[in-house]
């Protein structure tokens, strides 16, 4: 520990975006941190991959090292911000800093869905702070709101856009008229998606978020595994146009609702009604709408990624480990009597809440066609909202059929689409889409 009771000593692991726009903020408004905080919050060094790379944004005015124990084995180092991302060696950095006594500032994600048991334990017999509002929605501060602002409530529902790169994605794809691996290029190019985006267009990155936030807000042990994830590959522009002309917008949402079963997580496309606020959070916004008993709904719109935004949340973690505002990790909003996190409430595929569905398929334009498809509907026990055969979509002898059901349990949705995929006179694969 720093021998100044007026100076915390940072050390960071990681220069990249997030760790430069840190120390960046830092360098450029010391007073602003110390007067907020009461200490002086200073870099004291820094592990890189590359020591010789051009880091022009910040004052090179510390030690590098591209050994990270150097940082976490440290005695003068107060604080640890793990900015390298990835499970491992992050997840042996985390807990050496914390064996060490140090506290650890992290944006990892996937590190706190995967270990965060083990990490958030070492940290609690350790005494020391771990704070992660970084690793869910970039800047939105929601790990904070829902800690504090929140406490007073029971949350039921949250629905979220928890990942920039999906959102940018299927926006993009409607905005411009274009395939999504033409978005997915020009994502990359800007800097939205990155150079391998399997863990964010896969779903995976938005079920990293949602298994921290389920933690937190129904006492759930972190297990990514309880989540259903699916990704956007599926979704093509012909959806998202059908959906328009049904007034949706496709939306890749994060949803963690709690119903008598238990608790539902899941991540994956849905339709999402134009009038819903959460349908105009375009390109790579985040947002997170929750519903609070006391409170009722509350929604939170902002940057889920960039430098300027994963800084504001990484700062906002480090002050309050100064002001010493150690809240424990597991949930302080309970919507169960039990001490223990218990696994037992997310519930399975079976109990899922029901939801309305959508379907797309192509079918063969010939008399009774339309019969035969709403028959297996209804041998499924499924009533039709809406059905429309697409005549402009019409080519040869094929045309485009789409289909809004009402609520229904995704096992029954599940069988009608396969149902639909063996039915002669189907072509292509038959689409399947949540509706919110
Ligand atoms: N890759 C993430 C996204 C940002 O696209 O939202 C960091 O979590």
């Amino acid at each position: 520990m720093s021998k100044s009771k007026d100076i915390l000593n940072v050390g960071v692991l990681g220069l990249g975006t997030v760790g430069g726009g840190v120390v960046s903020a830092l360098q450029s408004s010391p007073e602003l941190f110390e007067s907020r905080s009461g200490k002086h919050i200073k870099v004291v060094a820094a592990c890189v991959r590359n020591p010789n790379k051009n880091r022009s944004a910040i004052a090179m005015n510390f030690p590098i090292t591209s050994n990270p124990f150097d940082i976490v084995e440290d005695p003068k180092i107060d604080l640890v911000l793990e900015l390298i991302g990835g499970v491992e060696p992050a997840r042996r950095l985390v807990l050496t800093a914390l064996n060490n006594g140090k506290n650890v500032v992290t944006a990892n994600k996937a590190l706190l869905a995967v270990h965060g048991e083990e990490i958030f334990r070492l940290a609690a017999e350790k005494n020391c702070f771990v704070g992660y509002e970084a690793a869910v929605a970039g800047g939105i501060p929601i790990i904070k709101v829902i800690r504090e602002g929140l406490v007073a409530n029971k949350i039921t529902k949250l629905h979220g856009i928890i990942n920039g790169t999906c959102n940018y994605i299927l926006t993009g794809m409607e905005k411009h008229q274009s395939a999504f691996d033409d978005i997915l290029i020009e994502a990359q190019q800007k800097g939205f998606a990155e150079e391998d985006p399997s863990f964010d267009i896969g779903g995976i990155d938005a079920a990293h978020k949602l298994t921290i936030l389920a933690s937190l807000l129904f006492k759930i042990p972190l297990e990514l595994d309880k989540i259903s994830v699916v990704g956007i590959a599926d979704v093509e522009l012909e959806d998202i146009n059908y959906a328009k002309k049904l007034g949706y917008k496709i939306k890749h949402l994060a949803v963690a609702e709690k119903s008598e079963n238990g608790v539902e997580l899941r991540v994956g496309p849905a339709l999402v009604p134009e009038t819903d606020m959460l349908s105009k959070v375009d390109e790579e916004m985040n947002a997170i709408r929750l519903e609070g008993n006391l409170l009722g709904p509350l929604l939170m719109s902002g940057a889920g990624a960039g430098a300027g935004p994963t800084a504001s949340s990484v700062l906002s973690d480090i002050v309050d480990s100064i002001r010493n505002s150690k809240l424990e990790w597991a949930s302080v909003i309970t919507n169960n009597s039990d001490n223990e996190p218990s696994s037992d409430l997310v519930i399975t595929a079976e109990q899922t809440i029901a939801s309305a569905f959508y379907y797309r398929l192509v079918a063969s334009n010939e008399p009774g066609m339309l019969a035969s498809i709403t028959n297996i509907l209804a041998a499924n026990n499924i009533s039709i909202e809406a059905v429309i055969q697409d005549e402009e979509g019409k080519k040869a002898d094929r045309v485009p059929i789409l289909i809004v059901t009402e609520k229904i349990k995704q096992r029954q949705a599940d069988a009608t689409r396969l149902a639909l995929s063996e039915m002669p006179g189907i072509f292509s694969p038959v689409k399947q889409f949540r509706v919110k």
